[in-house]
């Protein structure tokens, strides 16, 4: 499979039959190379419902009917939209055709503000994503917490993605000891760059992590396990 990086916490997996999307945040996202018009994904998968992770999903998914994976609330509020979702909660797995989707606990928050004002998504999460005999973790925007070692200790986890842009989630020295934790064969920053609060060297980050671990990409490149 080959999993590429588009800025922020976007992340695309392309298997032998399925695209599957996470958190496409791409209008408005500076450093996204994606085109939210042009994007194929037949699934999306989403951590949470802030506006940097909802992003163009209402749009991608009226457009291209792909199925719209998400935590509890968030599922019901894009149901709402007239998406097509699955609702999940932490620690629940899911078989689906695509793969496997199991949601892991994030600390952070959750909510997004329309024209009717704010409204609460429940918990934020993380993603466990098993397709073709390999593990992705998507840490979501979280701060460090020390069950990660569990997700490492309960996984055998090929790609952890990691957010290293300090202020809303972990910053480079907490993503050091998560990547430790969660023992990933290859460990990527995400959630840098994309406004001047969170700006990170991403490169430094990952040559901080274990020697052969650590990846960084730039948006719109990526890596095949
Ligand atoms: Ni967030
Ligand atoms: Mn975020």
């Amino acid at each position: 499979m080959k999993i590429s990086f588009h800025g922020q916490a976007v992340v695309q997996i392309v298997t032998e039959k399925h695209t599957i999307l996470i958190d496409p945040f791409i209008t408005g996202n500076a450093t996204c190379d994606l085109n939210a018009d042009d994007v194929q994904p037949d699934v999306i998968l989403m951590t949470h419902g802030h506006n940097d992770h909802v992003g163009d999903t209402i749009s991608i998914a009226k457009r291209t009917g792909a199925l719209v994976v998400a935590p509890n609330e968030l599922a019901v509020y894009l149901e709402g939209k007239g998406l097509n979702t699955h609702p999940m909660g932490i620690g629940g797995a899911h078989e689906f055709e695509f793969g496997r989707v199991k949601l892991t606990q994030a600390f952070h928050s959750s909510a997004i503000t329309d024209e009717d004002g704010t409204h609460y998504m429940g918990m934020p999460t993380g993603i466990l994503f098993t397709a073709e005999g390999k593990t992705i973790y998507h840490a979501g925007d979280t701060g460090l917490f020390s069950d990660m070692k569990l997700i490492g200790d309960m996984n055998t986890i090929d790609v952890a993605l990691l957010p290293i842009g300090d202020n809303f989630t972990m910053g480079p020295e907490d993503a050091l000891i998560a990547a430790e934790w969660v023992k990933a064969k290859q460990v990527i920053p995400i959630h840098y760059n994309t406004f001047p609060l969170i700006e990170q060297d991403g490169a430094a980050f990952a040559e901080k992590v274990k020697p052969g671990q650590g990846v960084h990409l730039e948006p719109g490149q990526s890596i095949t396990i």
